[in-house]
């Protein structure tokens, strides 16, 4: 059976990546902190649907950690057919505030993380002449709420780069890119989003098969449903000065009262 490596394949989108990718009948590598929340989620993926689940507990903003990730994406004696590179989290700080570390941990989890290990998967998929590498950037990275929009846009472009680089190799590349969806992601950073009208959310599961239909399709860029490719397209054509403004009209919204 193939096998897939998810990146936060313990909750949320990551999460619905590896129940997915198990019915389907995917084997599976989950990488996230939280050992005994790893343990949990493998156990219940091998007996629900008989796959595989070797876990890797490592916290993708310490380089040691990606690197040991890495080394499995190259392992030949397992190759890793798909790469989901999902791990990530919301950032709810100022640009301006002293302490930075949360805005470098984005930068190492979901920039430089990200190009390490599709670095790994996409020289490794190559040289077999087949795979699929799928990068969870955002929506947020058409706009401008912070660094948070910026690691997203590196992410949404880095992943058409990859897609150009790889083309022709049998490697598909993929970038999603979701608007508001339900998981943890929005507590776990402590933004405000009850604000926020029913109509912008998403169900990961939904998001999900449509990103893997994307990817068997060969599309580089997936937008998950219809009202979201909507809101891209009109916000790719419209003025970055009214983007800018709205972005400010949302990042004040999500400030805690
Ligand atoms: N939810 C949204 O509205 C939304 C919208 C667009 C894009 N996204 C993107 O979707 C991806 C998944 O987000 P989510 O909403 O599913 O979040 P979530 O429910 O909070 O899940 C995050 C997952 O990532 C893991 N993780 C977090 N930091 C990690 C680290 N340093 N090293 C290794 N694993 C780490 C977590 O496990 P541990 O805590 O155990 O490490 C967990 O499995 C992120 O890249 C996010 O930016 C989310």
């Amino acid at each position: 059976m193939a096998l897939a490596l998810v990146t936060g394949g313990t909750a949320g989108i990551g999460h619905a990546f590896a129940v997915e990718l198990a019915a389907r009948g995917w084997d599976l590598v989950l990488v996230a902190r939280d050992a005994a929340r790893l343990t949990t989620v493998a156990e219940d993926l091998r007996s629900r649907y008989g796959v595989t689940a070797e876990t890797i507990t490592a916290d993708l903003s310490v380089r040691e950690d990606v690197l040991r990730v890495a080394q499995r994406l190259e392992d030949p004696e397992s190759p890793v057919e798909m790469l989901i590179n999902n791990a990530g989290f919301g950032i709810h700080a100022s640009l301006l505030d002293k302490d930075f570390s949360i805005q470098e941990k984005a930068l190492d989890v979901m920039c430089l993380a990200v190009l390490i290990l599709s670095g790994a998967a996409g020289r490794s998929m190559s040289a077999r002449g087949h795979g699929s590498i799928i990068n969870i950037g955002s929506s947020s990275g058409i706009i401008t709420t912070g660094n948070y929009s910026a690691v997203k846009a590196w992410v949404n472009t880095y992943t058409e780069g990859l897609a150009n680089e790889l083309r022709g190799t049998g490697v598909i590349v993929t970038a999603v890119l979701p608007g508001w969806v339900r998981t943890e992601f929005h507590e776990r950073a402590g933004i405000n989003a009850s604000k926020l009208p029913g109509v912008v959310w998403l169900e990961a599961d939904d998001l999900v098969r449509e990103a893997l239909d994307d990817n068997e399709r060969g599309k580089v860029l997936s937008v998950p449903s219809m009202r979201w490719r909507t809101a891209l397209w009109v916000g790719r054509h419209t003025p970055r000065p009214v983007i800018r403004w709205v972005s400010r009209k949302l990042s004040n919204s999500r400030k805690n009262p």
